[in-house]
C-alpha cells in the first residue's frame, strides 16, 4: 500500500483516484437529470471543496454559474463559541437553485449552518453534495443529496482535504495509519 507522510503522520491510500473519478461521474450525471431544464448555481466551500468541485463541475453539462464560498469562524464578543459566518455569498441566490459543494461531511454542523444562512435569502431549493460522508459522526440531520462516499470515522486526507494545511494536493484519499 502507497503511503504518504504528512509532517508527523502517515496516510495510506483508502480511495483510489480511478473510483473516485467514477463515483464523480455518477453523482455529476445524477445532477445532470435531476436539474434538467433548470439552471443551477453551484457553491463549492472553499478550501477543502475545490478539487473535487474542479472534477464533479466538468462532467456538468446543465446551464450553470459557480460561486465560491467559505466560513470564517471568529471569537463572539459575548459567548466564548466561535461563531462561523458565510462569506463570499456574492450572488443573489433569490428563487435560485442553489447546489451546495463540500469536500466532507463529519458532524454535520457545518452544512446545518450553512443550509440555515442561505434559507434567510429565500431560494427555490438547496441541494447538499458532499465527496464524502461520515456516518458515524453526525451530530445533527442534514439531509445530503449527492454523495460519492460513505466512509468510516477516520481522520482522512489528500483530493482537497488537509492535515493542518499541507496534503491537499493529491489525486487519490489517505486514511490516517500512525
Ligand atoms: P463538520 O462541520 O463536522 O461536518 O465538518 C466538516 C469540515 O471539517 C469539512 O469541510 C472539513 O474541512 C473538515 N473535516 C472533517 N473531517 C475531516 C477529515 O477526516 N480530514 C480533513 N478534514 C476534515
Ligand atoms: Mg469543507
Amino acid at each position: 500500500m502507497e503511503k504518504l507522510q504528512v509532517k508527523d503522520k502517515t496516510f495510506a491510500v483508502s480511495i483510489p483516484a480511478a473510483e473516485l473519478q467514477q463515483e464523480v461521474r455518477r453523482v455529476a450525471a445524477e445532477i445532470n437529470r435531476d436539474f434538467e431544464g433548470k439552471e443551477p448555481l453551484f457553491l463549492p466551500v472553499l478550501n477543502g471543496a475545490f478539487m473535487f468541485a474542479a472534477d464533479l463541475l466538468r462532467e456538468i453539462t446543465l446551464p450553470c454559474e459557480i460561486s465560491f464560498i467559505k466560513l470564517a469562524s471568529y471569537q463572539g464578543m459575548q459567548t466564548s463559541g466561535a461563531i462561523r459566518e458565510v462569506i463570499g455569498l456574492a450572488k443573489d441566490i433569490t428563487d435560485r437553485h442553489v447546489i451546495i459543494i463540500e469536500d466532507i461531511i463529519d458532524s454535520g454542523l457545518t452544512m446545518a449552518h450553512m443550509i440555515e444562512t442561505l434559507q434567510t435569502h429565500n431560494p427555490a431549493s438547496i441541494s447538499i453534495c458532499s465527496c464524502l460522508v461520515k456516518p458515524a459522526a453526525l451530530k445533527v440531520q442534514v439531509p445530503i443529496h449527492y454523495r460519492c462516499f460513505d466512509i468510516p470515522n477516520d481522520f482522512i486526507l489528500g483530493y482537497g482535504l488537509d492535515y493542518d494545511g499541507f496534503g491537499r494536493n493529491t489525486k487519490d484519499i489517505y486514511t490516517l495509519v500512525y
